[in-house]
């Protein structure tokens, strides 16, 4: 968790802004996200290469880019564990650098 905030505050707070809620219909929320909630998968590889074209969000639609970040696999998972674990999000299933390497583009 203390791992996962630096490397959200160095590298995600910029668009997904400090407080999780990102920016309405450009930037998506992490907090109380619905897709990072749900779609665990997707959310990693988002994270991993990059994400881009139309998502709904919390019934909002967005199509906009996100570059991948050029994270290690252990960064990511941190990083994971820190936004489902913060401004209300609440995930017991733990994310580990092995599940993050299998996740391919
Ligand atoms: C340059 C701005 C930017 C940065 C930096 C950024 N993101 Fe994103 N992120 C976006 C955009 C834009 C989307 C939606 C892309 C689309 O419309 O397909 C997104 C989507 C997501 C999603 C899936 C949708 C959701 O809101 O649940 C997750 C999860 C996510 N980002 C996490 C992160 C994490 C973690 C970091 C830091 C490691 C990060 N982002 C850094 C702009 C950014």
């Amino acid at each position: 968790m203390t791992r996962g905030e630096t490397v959200y505050s160095n590298f995600c707070i910029t668009c997904h802004l400090p407080n999780g809620k990102g920016v309405a219909k450009i930037f998506p929320p992490l907090a109380k996200s619905d897709y990072l909630m749900t779609k665990r998968r997707a959310s990693i590889k988002a994270i991993k290469y990059g994400q881009s074209g139309e998502i709904i969000v919390n019934g909002q639609k967005y199509n906009n880019v996100m570059s991948p970040l050029g994270l290690e696999d252990d960064e990511i998972a941190d990083v994971m564990n820190y936004i489902t674990n913060s401004w209300g999000n609440s995930n017991d299933k733990l994310i580990t650098e092995s599940e993050v390497s299998k996740i391919e583009p």
